[in-house]
């Protein structure tokens, strides 16, 4: 049930399967007999300094993945990578703590709630613990329908049904660990009831009325870098780009939401197109190899968010797990990079997608 939470997506999951397929379809060009003998993967992601094009996109409680560390694995292993961390508003940590536990580049995801005090107060905070940007995520205005979480009996916090105690009984290691700790919950809302479930939280407490002006409202209250997550339409983006967000996020929110909606990187060049530079460009879904990110920043986005690749690191080894998937991911753009003949970030141009031509 923990795995499926991780791995399915809404519906049928079309757009999941997708996501990751059509970064397979994508061909590289390659240029020979080009110095590649240092290959240097640092940039910067929305003014911060990152060892990687590649960050931590934010997903809901980690704690689920990993009961006894969750976000703080997750964000000591982004640290020692030197890339940003993005936390999650429904975070089974506090922010506070995260902070404690990371010093490098963190930065704090939000949705808009009915009630507009509890974001005031939750912008505060982070600014306290040295959150230096806000990701308006505004591709969830309700919550999908990921039908394996029902098929499991599954919820956050996961109650005791015959399916989860005979799924808990096959993993005695994390039903210990889940019994030993406090419960899981969204702890930058200790204070709610979370009746229903973390999606029922979800679907009681997010304010389905939220529109553009809502989104100036935010980018006003906050003085910092501000990113729309979730954005498909070029005239999103450049929406997005009128109200002053720093970055337009491209994302389908993992394929969790509107099932058919396309991939990423397929609409990944019409909203470069749209942006026009005036904003960075970050691009989520479906990123699993090195290659994704080369076909990602060749198409125009100047950074990639990770979520499952991280998180399956996350479930099966903790700290150490995500520490290696970063790694493995690190390797990969690497080589990757040097068997294209691009040395450096900036390198990785459109004439890197190889274009069929059909005679
Ligand atoms: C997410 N995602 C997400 N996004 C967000 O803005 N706030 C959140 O709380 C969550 N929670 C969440 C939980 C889990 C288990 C997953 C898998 C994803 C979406 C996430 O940030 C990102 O957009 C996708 O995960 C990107 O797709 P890939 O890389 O997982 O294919
Ligand atoms: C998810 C929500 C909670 O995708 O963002 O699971």
């Amino acid at each position: 049930m923990v795995f499926d939470y991780i791995d399915g997506g809404a519906d049928d999951e079309v757009t999941l399967a997708r996501s990751v397929s059509r970064f397979r379809d994508i061909e590289l060009a390659f240029d020979v007999l080009a110095d590649v003998s240092e290959i240097d993967t640092r940039t910067t992601i929305m003014g911060a300094p990152s060892a990687s094009p590649f960050f931590i996109s934010p997903t809901a409680t980690s704690r689920l993945f990993n009961p006894r560390a969750g976000e703080l694995a997750v964000t000591r292993a982004a640290h020692t990578a030197g890339v940003p961390y993005a936390c999650s508003t429904l975070a089974s940590v506090s922010v506070e703590d995260i902070a404690a536990a990371n010093p490098g580049t963190k930065w704090f995801q939000v949705y808009v709630w009915k009630d507009r005090g509890l974001v005031t107060e939750m912008l505060a905070r982070a600014k306290a613990a040295g959150f230096g940007a806000i990701i308006l995520t505004v591709d969830l205005p309700v919550a999908g329908n990921r039908e394996r979480d029902g098929a499991n009996d599954f919820t956050i916090p996961p109650k005791v049904t015959w399916r989860t105690a005979s799924q808990g009984m096959a993993a005695p290691g994390y039903l210990w660990d889940l019994m030993t700790t406090p419960e899981i919950r969204p702890a930058n809302f200790a204070h709610m009831r979370i009746d229903g479930g973390l999606i029922g939280f979800i679907n009681a407490q997010f304010d389905r009325s939220v529109t553009w002006d809502d989104a100036r409202w935010l980018r006003e209250a906050w003085d910092g870098k501000l990113a729309l997550k979730g954005i498909c339409a070029p005239d999103d983006a450049s929406r997005a780009v009128g109200i002053g967000a720093n970055a337009v996020w491209v994302s389908n929110h993992g394929g969790r939401q509107l099932n058919t909606s396309p991939s990423s990187i397929d609409t990944l060049p019409a909203v470069a197109e749209a942006v026009d530079g005036k904003a960075e460009i970050i691009l989520d879904g479906g990123v699993r190899r090195g290659s994704d990110v080369v076909k990602a920043l060749a198409l125009g986005a100047n950074a990639v968010a990770l979520g499952r690749a991280y998180l399956y690191g996350l479930a099966a080894g903790g700290e150490r797990g995500v520490t290696r998937a970063l790694q493995i991911m690190d390797s990969e753009l690497r080589r990757t990079m040097a068997l294209c003949g691009r040395a450096k970030i900036a390198d990785l141009t459109r004439d890197l997608i190889f274009e069929r031509r059909l005679s």
